[in-house]
């Protein structure tokens, strides 16, 4: 009678510690290969960009931190209509291709929303077109992703996309800002809700808070001389402290600022800031994130239900950003 109890005992406690999924692996072009997916990256992703228009399609494939759920957004660039969505499952390789599944974008009509984007500056100028929501679930949606230090000429372009979409920050308010960033969700679910100006941080009012806020590693960019208190603005009045990795040699990267109490986890800092080894903390109180206080952070490392905001929406515009060259211009 032990047989069958143990061998299920046997695969939880018995395997190796270097057991991990498998995903497929895919970029927009070329062949899928098995990924065997990193500590803390429990789950397979598909992200698929669909051009409407264009009829293109674009897919990606591999693993995703656990903490990502299934998303959509959509919104109007120029002629066209863009439309992502990604899907998360977790078991061995099941984000593989299936031939003959051909991919059904829904078509149906659903919430009416004002689309713009930054990428060809009609949010700018306010031409605001509206776009018809394809899923039931999705709401009007408005996003803002800005980062001076990362700015280049092609990343510019998505500070402000407005549109419909599924994303787990909804309803929002959900953002963070410092000096150099800002990343701001809000959503809304009747005919048209999302129109107005658009969301500049300078236009939130300030909340009364003042954050230190500093970006850059313990010498450079966040040292202690080099962070300095700024005004927190709109719902953004909880001071916030993130350290982590960065970059192929695992560079300390740190990070201070005003956030909403939902950016207090890790998978959103991780995701919109691509950090790896993160440790998210936030307190209360004006300049209670300072570089050498001892203050009693109210942890975010440990895994926690609920949703996870903002990242949704920046890793699918960072997508964007990754096949934007290939893609959108041309
Ligand atoms: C995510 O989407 C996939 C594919 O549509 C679906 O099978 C899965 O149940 C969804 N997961 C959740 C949590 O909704
Ligand atoms: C941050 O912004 C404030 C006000 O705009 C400015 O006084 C301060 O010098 C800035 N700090 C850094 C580190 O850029
Ligand atoms: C619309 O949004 C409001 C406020 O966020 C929420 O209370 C309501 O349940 C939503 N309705 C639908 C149909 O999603
Ligand atoms: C901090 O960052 C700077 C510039 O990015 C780099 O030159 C320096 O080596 C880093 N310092 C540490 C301690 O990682
Ligand atoms: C990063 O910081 C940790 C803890 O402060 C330290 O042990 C490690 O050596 C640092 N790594 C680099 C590359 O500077």
């Amino acid at each position: 009678m032990g047989r069958p109890v143990l061998l299920p005992l046997c695969v939880l406690i018995c395997t190796p510690a270097s057991w991990a999924l498998l995903c497929s692996w895919c970029k927009s072009s070329g062949p899928c290969q098995v990924e065997e997916c990193a500590p803390g990256q429990d789950l397979c992703r598909t992200t698929v960009m669909h051009v409407w228009g264009d009829e293109l399609e674009v897919v990606e494939r591999g693993c995703a931190h656990a903490e990502k759920t299934n998303r959509t957004m959509s919104y109007r660039l120029g002629p066209q209509i863009i439309s992502l969505t990604e899907t998360v499952c977790r078991s061995n390789l099941c984000n593989r291709p299936r031939p003959g599944q051909a991919r059904t974008f829904a078509m149906g009509r659903y919430l009416e929303c004002i689309s713009c984007t930054s990428s060809d500056l009609s949010c700018e100028r306010g031409r605001e077109q509206s776009l018809q929501c394809r899923l039931p679930r999705e709401q009007c949606i408005e996003v803002v992703t800005h980062n001076s230090l990362e700015d280049t000429e092609s990343s510019t372009d998505e500070h402000h996309t407005r549109g419909c979409g599924f994303l787990p920050g909804c309803p929002g308010p959900t953002g963070f800002h410092n000096n150099h960033s800002f990343h701001y969700l809000r959503c809304c679910n009747s005919t048209k809700c999302n129109r107005g100006p658009v969301i500049e941080l300078q236009n939130l009012p300030p909340n009364g808070v003042q954050c230190y806020s500093c970006e850059g590693n313990g010498t450079h960019g966040c040292s202690s001389s080099e962070s300095s208190l700024v005004s927190c603005r709109g719902p953004m009045d909880q001071c916030l402290q993130a350290t982590g990795t960065k970059g192929p040699g695992n560079a300390n990267f740190t990070l201070r600022g005003c956030s909403t109490a939902s950016w207090c986890q890790d998978s959103h800092m991780a995701d919109t800031f691509s950090l790896t080894h993160l440790s998210v903390s936030c307190c209360k109180g004006t300049g209670c994130n300072h570089p050498a206080s001892d203050v009693h952070y109210r942890s975010g490392g440990a895994p926690r239900p609920g949703p996870v905001p903002l990242s949704l929406a920046s890793t699918l515009l960072v997508t964007i950003r990754l096949w934007g060259g290939v893609l959108l211009w041309t």
